[in-house]
C-alpha cells in the first residue's frame, strides 16, 4: 500500500521515494494504492486545486506505469468508512504519542498553524492502512515514524478489543529514501526545490540549472564529489556507468557545474520521456480516468467493508 497527498504535481522525490517502489511492487501480490484526498484537507484549502490535484495525481501515477488491471487504485474519499475507523482508532491513541510526530512538530516550527486535521493526521494515515489488513508500507524514510505509531496503534487496538488488525511491517527503501532537492535539504514541496516530473523542458532545465553549487573553479579535484546534488540525482536518472563516469570526473576536476547540470537535465527529461507520452493520452481522457478510480473504490470497499465490520464489532459497536 501506498498513499500520495494530491498536494501539487509531483515531482522526482515523490517518484524514486514512493511512487517507483510501489510500481516495481505490482509484479508482486496484491497492492493497494489510493490518492489521500482527505489528507490534503489539513494543507489545501481551495476546492478546485484539491479536484484538480486529485486528477492530476491520478493521471501522473498512470501515466508513470501503474496497472490497473494488476493493482486496487482509488481516491481515498469513495471509501470513506476510513473516517469511522479513524474515530474507532483515535479513540485508543494517546495525545503524547501524536505529540511526538515529527512531521507535526516540523510544521509547527515552520510556523503552520495547525488544525485538528494536521494533528490527527497519523492517525487517519493509521486507519488507511489498518483498512485494507496491510502487510508492507514502503515508503521514504520521513514516514517511517508514521507506520511505527500505525503498529503501536494496531497493537494497542488488538490487545484491547481482541486480535483485529494486521500489524503491518515497515518498508524504508533506504538507497533512496530521501532524495535531495535543488538546495540539498530532503525534496519536498513545501521547501520549493522540487523538480517536478512533468515539466515542460524549459522550465525543467531552468530549474536544473539554478541548482546553487559552490564556487570552485571547474579545474579544482572535488574529493566530495559524492556529496553533489546533481551526481546524486544523476544516479537517480542515468545508468550507473553514466553517474559514476560523471561522479569520476567531478573528483579528478575539469568538469564544471554548468555541464554536469546540463547532463542531468538530458537524464531527467529522457528518464521521463515515455510516461510524458502515455500521459498526454490520459490527459485527452479524463472519463477513462475517472472509471478506473471507480472502479478501484469498488475493489477497495470489498476489503474495507469487511475489515470495519470486524473493527466495530470487535469494539462492540455492533
Ligand atoms: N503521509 C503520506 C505522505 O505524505 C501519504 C499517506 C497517507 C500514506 N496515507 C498513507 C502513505 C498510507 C502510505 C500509507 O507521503
Amino acid at each position: 500500500m501506498t498513499g500520495i497527498t494530491p498536494s501539487g504535481n509531483l515531482h522526482i522525490g515523490n517518484y524514486f521515494g514512493a511512487m517507483r517502489p510501489a510500481i516495481e511492487a505490482q509484479e508482486r501480490g496484491d497492492n493497494f494504492y489510493f490518492i489521500a484526498d482527505y489528507h490534503s484537507l489539513t494543507s489545501v484549502f481551495d476546492a478546485d486545486a484539491r479536484r484538480k490535484h486529485t486528477l492530476g495525481v491520478a493521471i501522473d501515477w498512470l501515466a508513470c506505469g501503474l496497472d490497473p488491471k494488476r493493482s486496487v487504485f482509488w481516491r481515498q474519499s469513495d471509501v470513506n468508512v476510513v473516517c469511522e475507523l479513524t474515530w474507532l482508532i483515535g479513540s485508543l491513541t494517546p495525545m503524547g504519542l501524536l505529540e511526538r510526530a515529527h512531521s507535526y512538530k516540523d510544521k509547527i516550527a515552520k510556523g503552520i498553524s495547525p488544525n485538528f486535521g494536521l494533528f490527527a493526521y497519523p492517525v487517519l494515515m493509521a486507519a488507511d492502512i489498518l483498512l485494507y489488513d496491510t502487510h508492507r508500507v514502503p515508503v521514504g524514510k520521513d514516514q517511517k515514524q508514521h507506520l511505527e505509531m500505525t503498529r503501536d496503534i494496531a497493537i494497542k487496538f488488538n490487545e484491547q478489543y481482541g486480535e483485529t488488525f494486521v500489524v503491518p511491517d515497515v518498508e524504508i527503501r533506504e538507497e533512496v529514501a530521501v532524495v535531495p532537492g535543488l538546495d540539498g535539504q530532503k525534496m519536498s514541496k513545501s521547501y520549493n526545490n522540487v523538480i517536478e516530473i512533468f515539466a515542460d523542458d524549459k522550465t525543467m532545465k531552468k530549474r536544473i540549472m539554478s541548482m546553487v553549487m559552490d564556487s570552485r573553479t571547474p579545474a579544482e579535484p572535488k574529493p566530495d564529489a559524492d556529496k553533489n546534488i546533481a551526481i546524486q540525482l544523476l544516479k537517480l536518472v542515468a545508468p550507473t556507468e553514466v553517474a559514476f563516469e560523471f561522479e569520476n570526473q567531478l573528483r579528478a576536476g575539469g568538469l564544471g557545474y554548468g555541464d554536469l547540470k546540463k547532463a542531468l537535465f538530458e537524464h531527467c527529461w529522457n528518464y521521463f520521456a515515455a510516461a510524458r507520452e502515455r500521459r498526454k493520452e490520459l490527459l485527452a481522457n479524463p472519463d477513462y480516468v475517472e472509471s478506473v478510480l471507480k472502479n478501484g473504490a469498488q475493489r477497495a470497499h470489498a476489503v474495507a467493508d469487511q475489515v470495519i465490520a470486524r473493527a466495530r464489532k470487535a469494539c462492540g459497536l455492533r
